[in-house]
């Protein structure tokens, strides 16, 4: 009875950061509800007052919860890009989910299905685009997270396949590994949009607050060996917005997020900007404690790379 209530109340939840303001129930069905919850678990199953209040507007005007939902649909989050004021979809608390209690495959599919629905990412996409969930090896000992889809990527609805990808399927195969054997995902399901057709900018904290649960579920799906942050916005949405230092400082060192090993290095994006043999040593140096980490031999060839 208890995983009920709580299915239920999670249902609630959804329903709330979709932006329902209350559901339709017969006084019978709220009073059984109430009642149930708390019997459940001492008075505490459904336990702030909240859910309660929501589950209680029973007589609430159709009409007005249909336009209160339009205007919080129609809500704008105003964000300056490039100095110049631009209004984004606004970005709710992220949406709860729960995963079955199943095998790594039955729960992937099942997390990429709620992402590829999930209406607050859709909300964000531009026309014809598409969300994008992470892809590789569920057993994966290396677990490169990125930024955030480019245009290549919200075409294809797939991470790291536009020029940055096409570097970062270059450095997996430096290291002597397939890109099939690892695993690829981004803090950002959706392209952060800009008032022009080309360019990114780096997603905003509350962007970030909304995917970062789907990340870390693939996480901890995957259970790697290591973690790849690849660039700031990798760092930022992993170890906290206070680590946000000079990457410069923070690359090629150690770092932990839930007890896994995590590696900072520069985004591929950069390298490709600013293409020095020195940046790209310490990438592949970076790249090199990564593989001893995992346990994959280093070539006397692969040593020399860069230098
Ligand atoms: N940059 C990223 O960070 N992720 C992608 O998927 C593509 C480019």
């Amino acid at each position: 009875m208890k995983e009920a209530i709580w299915a239920i109340v999670d249902e609630l939840k959804r329903l709330r950061a979709e932006g329902e303001e209350g559901i339709p129930l017969s006084e019978e069905a709220f009073e059984e509800l109430t009642k149930f919850a708390r019997i459940a678990d001492g008075q505490e199953v459904i336990d702030t007052p909240d859910e309660v209040e929501f589950v209680k507007k029973v007589d609430f005007d159709f009409k007005k919860q249909e336009e209160t939902k339009q205007h919080q649909m129609a809500q704008k989050l105003k964000i300056v890009v490039g100095g110049r004021d631009f209004e984004i979809e606004a970005v709710p608390e992220p949406t709860p989910f729960v995963l079955p209690e199943a095998d790594k495959k039955t729960r992937w599919e099942a997390l990429r299905e709620i992402v590829l629905g999930d209406k607050v990412c859709a909300r964000h996409l531009r026309e014809g685009k598409k969300i994008v969930f992470g892809v590789g090896n569920l057993d994966a000992d290396i677990f490169f997270c990125g930024e955030a889809p480019g245009a290549d990527e919200e075409i294809q609805g797939e991470p790291f396949v536009g020029k940055a990808g096409q570097l970062l399927t270059k450095i997996i195969k430096a290291m002597g590994l397939e890109r099939e054997q690892v695993y690829i995902g981004n803090i950002m399901n959706w392209r952060p949009e800009l008032p022009t057709r080309t360019g990114n900018r780096p997603p905003t904290e509350v962007e970030m607050a909304y995917c970062l649960p789907y990340l870390k579920a693939q996480i901890d799906i995957v259970k790697p060996k290591v973690i790849v942050a690849l660039g700031n916005t990798a760092v930022t949405g992993l170890l906290g917005a206070d680590t946000k230092r000079r990457m410069g400082a923070i690359r090629g060192k150690w770092h932990s997020f839930n007890n896994t090993d995590l590696m900072v290095t520069y985004h591929p994006s950069f390298l490709l900007q600013y293409a020095s043999n020195e940046k790209k040593r310490q990438v592949w140096e970076d790249m090199m404690a990564v593989m001893e980490r995992v346990g994959i031999p280093i070539s006397e060839k692969q040593r020399g790379y860069f230098l």
